[in-house]
């Protein structure tokens, strides 16, 4: 039995480290495209553990009954996000990822108003200035996903101080994104256009996928790798430029 579970999660490595390993956005969704049946069991399989610890965050500092509030969440996948947000009390919920077949197992879940296509950096998103009370973006902060660049999007469509929450992982083949990345947050924090709340270093983030991301003298601990977690607050009057 042992065995057999240690083998499923060798397979599970194994595909999920050839993922990290797509940098071109166009084989990376088709690569989710074909993982999408199987996506949810994998991932819990390597303790995935990113959509709470987002929606624990963003539910915190959300002001207001949680029925009242119309959140966007940016490449949703499967909706493992939604149902964290769900099981909270958060109903209004909009979805929208670059993944026909993805947003396909997210439609089955029921748990969303609408869901969209959209393909993070190529285009806008399907949604009006000041829509949303919160935005969340989980586990598709990385090389080959979504680029920096896309970040003001997110901004765009959130009301005027709203929340956007944003994780990504910390393990060492991430870290040249991570640090793109913060210059990019940082970069906005400075233009005046929303304060950061929370950075939250997460070390059980979810397990490694090779023991080369374990790097020695990082917080990482018994195979797991670490992530973080960040949350913004739109100011109330703001110019968001691209
Ligand atoms: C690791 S999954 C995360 C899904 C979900 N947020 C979760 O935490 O389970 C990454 C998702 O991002 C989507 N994605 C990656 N790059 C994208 C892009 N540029 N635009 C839209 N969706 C993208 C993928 O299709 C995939 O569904």
């Amino acid at each position: 039995m042992a065995q057999e579970e240690g083998g499923r999660l060798a397979e599970v490595r194994a595909r999920v480290a050839a993922s990290h390993g797509i940098t071109d956005l166009a084989h990376k969704l088709h690569f989710y495209d074909r993982w999408a049946p199987d996506y949810d069991q994998d991932v819990a399989t390597l303790q995935y553990r990113a959509p709470r610890l987002a929606v624990d965050c963003l539910t915190q500092a959300l002001p207001g009954p949680p029925h009242t509030a119309l959140i966007l969440d940016v490449a949703c996948g499967t909706g493992l996000v939604a149902a964290e947000l769900q099981a909270r009390g958060f109903l209004q919920l909009h979805g929208v990822d670059g993944s026909p077949a993805m947003l396909g197992q997210a439609r089955a879940r029921g748990l969303y108003q609408h869901l969209s296509l959209c393909t993070l950096g190529q285009e806008p998103l399907p949604s009006p200035e000041g829509t949303f009370d919160a935005v969340l973006m989980v586990g598709a902060l990385s090389d080959g996903q979504v680029p920096c660049s896309a970040i003001p999007e997110l901004l765009r469509v959130t009301k005027p101080g709203g929340l956007v929450c944003l994780t990504t992982r910390t393990n060492p083949s991430n870290l040249p994104y991570k640090e793109a990345l913060e210059a990019t947050l940082d970069r906005l924090e400075q233009a005046g256009v929303w304060e950061r709340l929370v950075a939250w270093p997460v070390d059980r983030w979810e397990l490694a996928t090779s023991e080369l991301e374990v790097a020695p003298g990082t917080s990482a601990r018994d195979g797991f790798i670490s992530g973080i977690v960040y949350l913004y607050r739109k100011q109330q009057a703001t110019q968001v430029e691209g």
